[in-house]
């Protein structure tokens, strides 16, 4: 494919990504990433398999301490699964953003909800091209599922940009089981899958992280029955 016809395509499937996680896609994710039983089988493993990914940065972020010094960033922050507890453990600041008004909006109202001190979080409505600043942690979790592996990449480098010392993201990684998982989804498309899945090679990830300076600190996979997502915390060398 030319250029051009990549950037049409990358243009028209965010728009996409954005339809959806403002209007059924907001609806089903924020009954997953809650604890409404309003859910079915494949949806429940996926709330289990992501919160051990919140679990498990959280733990990182905690046993690493400084955190009421730092500033964080989560990007394509959904309803706010990790800038919430991250908030009342004490961190300096919580830079929440997302793609979505209603993901964003939904983030505040929990944080709301929470009694939270909202004097020390941030709520923007952003894509993740357009985020800008200097935090000391930046974190994006399960959104590079919509981004091909060069977009990824390129966003990879454009958020160690944003970071002063460490960064952390999770992505559903390349494996041959995966691979052919997403071959047999191809042939039947259930009515759920209404945006462009991409799994990602890990190799591409970590190299486009170190040509910013960053190199790997700790990686964990994590995995539920229709949940997959490798999580990689990079710090910075230089
Ligand atoms: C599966 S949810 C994960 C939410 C959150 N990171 C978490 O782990 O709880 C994916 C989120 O990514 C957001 N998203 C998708 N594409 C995005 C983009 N280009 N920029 C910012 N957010 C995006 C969606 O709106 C959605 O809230």
């Amino acid at each position: 494919m030319t250029e051009e016809g990549l950037q049409e395509q990358k243009q028209s499937e965010k728009a996409e990504v954005l339809t959806y996680f403002n209007g059924t896609g907001f609806e089903r994710w924020n009954r997953i990433y809650s604890n409404s039983d309003d859910v079915n089988k494949v949806q429940r493993n996926i709330r289990i398999g992501h919160q051990k990914t919140v679990d498990d940065v959280l733990s990182w972020i905690k046993e690493a301490g400084g955190i009421s010094q730092q500033s964080f960033c989560d990007a394509g922050c959904g309803v706010g699964s990790l800038s919430l507890p991250l908030l009342s453990l004490g961190a300096a600041s919580v830079a929440a953003s997302d793609i979505s008004d209603a993901m964003v909006a939904e983030t505040k109202r929990r944080a709301e909800l929470d009694g939270l001190d909202l004097t020390r979080m941030t709520f923007k409505t952003s894509d993740l091209e357009s985020l800008n600043g200097l935090f000391h942690t930046v974190i994006c979790l399960d959104v590079f599922i919509h981004y091909p592996q060069k977009a990824a990449e390129e966003m990879v480098r454009h958020l160690c940009n944003l970071t002063e010392k460490r960064l952390i993201v999770s992505f559903a990684p390349y494996t041959p089981f995966l691979a052919l998982l997403k071959i047999i989804g191809q042939f039947f498309p259930g009515p759920s899958k209404t945006t462009r899945a991409y799994i990602l090679r890990e190799k591409g990830i970590v190299n486009a992280a170190f040509e910013c300076g960053f190199r790997v600190k700790q990686r964990k996979l994590n995995q539920a029955p229709f949940y997959f997502s490798q999580l990689v915390e990079f710090e910075k060398i230089k």
